[in-house]
């Protein structure tokens, strides 16, 4: 499908769930970066189930940015999960759907299977491991006949990561074969946390965890090979020299989306794969027993409906306020950023990985401003700005694909550089 607009398709983006707490910060982002499209502008609408409430979210983005002509340039479709006639309506007018509609495990195969039968781009920004998978599944063969390219997890989930990995083999001089990321999070005076919305999304996630297993076999993959020396998983929580505080395996969607970047990379290009692991610092002791008291309760109220309908209706209770209904403020959100460290190794040009240990190390960082509703809208509008202005740099055919394989050739770090999200080498040795 093409990447331009045209008389039947006028709008090169159209963002759906754009009434969400996540989609009123990407209606500004877009709002903010319509002069980085095709020819100096970006055609957009806001699509969603609720007129009313998408009037709102133009009136407050036109507050927030002083843009008082957003009210009337800015056009409204609305469309609703449950009427596949209104996705298709939808879709047929876009040329990228950014989906803002979550959980994706009750409402995102559906805006998928309108994207690819309507021939529009799809880009999300689910966390959902699950869910993500299961699009490759079942559309990657029906999105490459078509010529479309469905992108999931462009937002913090995980752009940072998946992108974190290639650029750390991009700047290594010779052959990176594995990489740890360690991710640290930091709030203002005012604090902060993240809203309901993902809360739920990870409760459905992990009450179905055990899915995930049945699904992968179905790809029936082979093992990817293992060049250098095997990465050494770490406990469940240790104390890590490199950030110098207790972390935790990130149990996000990061290691997935790497691993599949890396299969497909090494499949399709005949790049050397990059083992990964993926950790998040938690802080001091203090953090260490709420984070064990707290993921206690998770676990074992999860397994159940009572205790699933326990932790959606209170979540600053069972989360210590890391969840909450309202969402973080936007001093809150000014307040707040991530660091991403990156700790690759490998061999030096010349050196046989398949012989001895790494004898090289590189430091990267991906660091940048509060992730969920600041840094996700940037990275998820940067992906449709690269995919409308690179058409020629995205993989051949249409597919189901990670950030990483859609953007490989693309100069999207750059872009993300210029918004916010800053990648760069902090030592080679
Ligand atoms: N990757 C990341 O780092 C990251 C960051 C932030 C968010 N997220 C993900 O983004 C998703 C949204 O999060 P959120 O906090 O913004 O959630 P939210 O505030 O609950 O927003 C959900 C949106 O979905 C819409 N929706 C629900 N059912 C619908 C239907 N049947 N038809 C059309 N629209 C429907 C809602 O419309 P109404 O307003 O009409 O109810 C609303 O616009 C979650 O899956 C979350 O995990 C990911």
């Amino acid at each position: 499908m093409a990447l331009t607009s045209s008389a039947a398709r006028p709008y090169h983006i159209i963002i759906f769930g754009a009434s969400g707490f996540t989609g009123q910060f990407v209606v500004e982002e877009v709002a903010r970066t319509s002069a980085e499209g095709p020819r100096g502008a970006v055609r957009w609408a806001l699509a969603g189930r609720s007129r009313a409430k998408l009037d709102k979210v133009l009136e407050q983005a036109s507050e927030a940015l002083g843009k008082p002509e957003l009210k009337s340039e800015v056009d409204i479709i609305v469309a609703d999960v449950g009427e596949p006639d209104s996705l298709a309506a939808m879709c047929k007018q876009g040329v990228i759907v950014l989906n803002c509609v979550g959980p994706y495990r009750f409402y995102g195969e559906a805006v998928v299977k309108a994207c690819v039968e309507n021939g529009a781009h799809c880009i999300d920004i689910c966390g959902e491991p699950q869910f993500l998978e299961g699009m490759q599944l079942n559309y990657h063969s029906q999105a490459a006949d078509k010529g479309v390219y469905i992108v999931g997890s462009c937002g913090f989930d995980s752009i940072p990561a998946d992108l974190g990995v290639l650029y750390t083999r991009d700047q290594f001089k010779g052959t990176l074969t594995a990489v740890e990321s360690f991710l640290t999070a930091s709030t203002g005076p005012e604090g902060g946390c993240i809203h309901d919305g993902t809360w739920q999304s990870a409760i459905y996630g992990f009450a179905d965890s055990g899915k995930l297993r049945s699904l992968r076999k179905k790809f029936d993959h082979k093992p990817l090979p293992v060049v250098g020396a095997k990465i050494k998983r770490r406990s469940a929580l240790f104390f890590s020299d490199e950030i110098q505080q207790y972390s935790v395996p990130f149990m996000g969607a990061d290691p997935s989306v790497v691993k599949r970047t890396q299969r497909f990379l090494a499949e399709e290009h005949n790049k050397t794969p990059v083992q990964y692991g993926a950790y998040a610092g938690i802080g001091g002791i203090t953090s260490v027993i709420k984070l064990l008291f707290a993921g206690m309760m998770f676990w074992f109220l999860v397994k159940f409906s009572f205790g699933r309908n326990l932790l959606i209706k209170f979540p600053e209770f069972f989360s210590f306020g890391f969840f909450s209904k309202e969402g973080p403020t936007r001093k809150q959100l000014e307040g707040s950023s991530f660091r991403f460290a990156f700790f690759g190794e490998g061999y030096t040009e010349g050196q046989d990985p398949s012989q001895g240990k790494p004898n090289a190390k590189i430091r990267t960082l991906v660091q940048g401003p509060e992730p969920g509703y600041v840094a996700t809208p940037i990275a998820m509008v940067q992906a449709a700005i690269t995919m409308l202005n690179e058409p020629n740099s995205l993989p051949k055919k249409g597919g189901v694909y990670t950030p990483g394989a859609a953007f490989a050739n693309t100069t999207i770090i750059d872009r993300l550089n210029n918004h916010g999200i800053q990648f760069s080498v902090l030592e080679v040795s």
